[in-house]
């Protein structure tokens, strides 16, 4: 068995001046402190967390801060979808500059994928941008949302409308956070690790296909080597294409259903990563049907999120409520989506379709 501390690695995001590095371990939150101050000399942390995760982990990561010799203070935001918005913004503003937030002053995001794109939206915008470090604590923000500098806040019209794109200075993963992350959210986030897979790396969705379900109750250090690989492939998508002219846009495999999904749900009862194991199933039998993808591609990815125990069937809505889902803004209800179809497994590309297009044949 390898110790913990053997298990540690890092991935660079090449970014040229923005460049930085992606730690991952198990058990390393302690050291977090001495990290932060290596990558940014500022005087002050102010860390962002939500009572889930604060009530676990907070401790430890401001302990680690402080004996660093950071000024290091707490801020919570309630948990959930719904603080990714400009209200809850605009009272991190007014919390932050009260607690004497200034140019020496470091954000630190200790939490999912809500907690770092609302932390990293107020980090790019307050005082015209602040450095943050991303600490991410759920499966899903480990392999996808803290890497990439994507941040930003729903609005009324929809999810992530509002935002900026804001690198941080340092990605903190310690992978015993994992330890308290409901089994439901790891399976979501799994799905964004298929989705990797199955976009370009076959030998990964093998590696998934064999040891499956194992990977989620096994012991925490097994996913390290998932976890490094996965931010490997992200880390070499942004690199290539930072504001998603192109590459990136394959990373929105399963996404064009899987938002139309969590929008026609309002936000409930169906978990981001679920979505997109939906929209991943969907979109892998739409590229069989263009003639795209292999014949058995779509089964053999829909057993495998079966395996994982996440759902490959599309919930049932009117088809116009899908075709209003994929139009979001009503004068584009003609123009073209860059849909991410499948050759096969570990290879994607983009085809322009209309909405009317995506759906055909499997929604009525
Ligand atoms: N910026 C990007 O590139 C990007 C990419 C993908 C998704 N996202 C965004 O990420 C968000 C989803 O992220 P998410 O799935 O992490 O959701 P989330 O942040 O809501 O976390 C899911 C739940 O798990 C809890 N949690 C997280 N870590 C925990 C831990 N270690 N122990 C106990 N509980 C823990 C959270 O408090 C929450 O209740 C969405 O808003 C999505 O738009 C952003
Ligand atoms: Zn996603």
């Amino acid at each position: 068995m390898s110790s913990p501390v053997a298990a540690r690695s890092r991935v660079e995001v090449a970014l040229g001046e923005r460049s930085y590095g992606i730690e991952l371990g198990l058990g390393t939150l302690p050291e977090l402190g001495a990290a932060v101050k290596q990558v940014v000399g500022p005087t002050r942390a102010m860390l962002i967390t939500t009572p889930p995760v604060g009530r676990r982990w907070a401790g430890r990561a401001l302990a680690s801060l402080r004996s660093a010799g950071l000024r290091a203070r707490r801020f919570d935001i309630p948990d959930g979808e719904r603080s990714k918005s400009l209200a809850q913004a605009g009272r991190l503003y007014d919390a932050l500059l009260a607690a004497g937030a200034d140019r020496g002053t470091v954000i630190v995001a200790l939490g999912g994928g809500v907690v770092g794109d609302l932390a990293g939206f107020v980090a790019a915008t307050l005082l015209r941008g602040l450095p943050i470090v991303q600490v991410p604590t759920s499966l899903l923000a480990m392999v996808d949302s803290s890497v990439g500098g994507k941040t930003g806040v729903n609005v009324a019209r929809g999810k992530n409308l509002v935002g900026a794109f804001h690198q941080p200075r340092l990605v903190w993963i310690d992978a015993a956070t994992l330890a308290t992350l409901p089994l439901r959210q790891r399976r979501a986030g799994l799905a964004e690790v298929v989705k990797h897979a199955a976009i370009c790396d076959a030998q990964l969705f093998e590696t998934l296909e064999r040891e499956g379900e194992g990977l989620l109750g096994g012991e925490l250090e097994r996913l390290l080597p998932i976890l490094e690989r996965n931010c490997t492939i992200k880390a070499g998508v942004v690199s290539q294409d930072e504001r998603e002219a192109g590459l990136r846009m394959l990373l929105n495999f399963g996404h064009t259903l899987g938002h139309a999904i969590e929008s026609l749900a309002r936000y409930r009862g169906v978990l981001h990563g679920e979505a997109v194991a939906m929209g991943m199933a969907f979109a892998a039998r739409r590229s069989e049907a263009l003639g795209m993808a292999k014949a058995g591609t779509a089964a053999r990815l829909v057993a495998l999120l079966t395996r994982l125990g996440l759902p490959s069937e599309l919930p049932w809505h009117p088809r116009r409520a899908y075709l209003a889902a994929l139009s979001v803004d009503k004068k584009k209800r003609d123009a073209r989506i860059r849909f991410v179809a499948l050759r096969g497994i570990g290879q994607a590309e983009t085809v322009s379709l209309l909405p009317s297009e995506i759906l055909v044949p499997e929604v009525r």
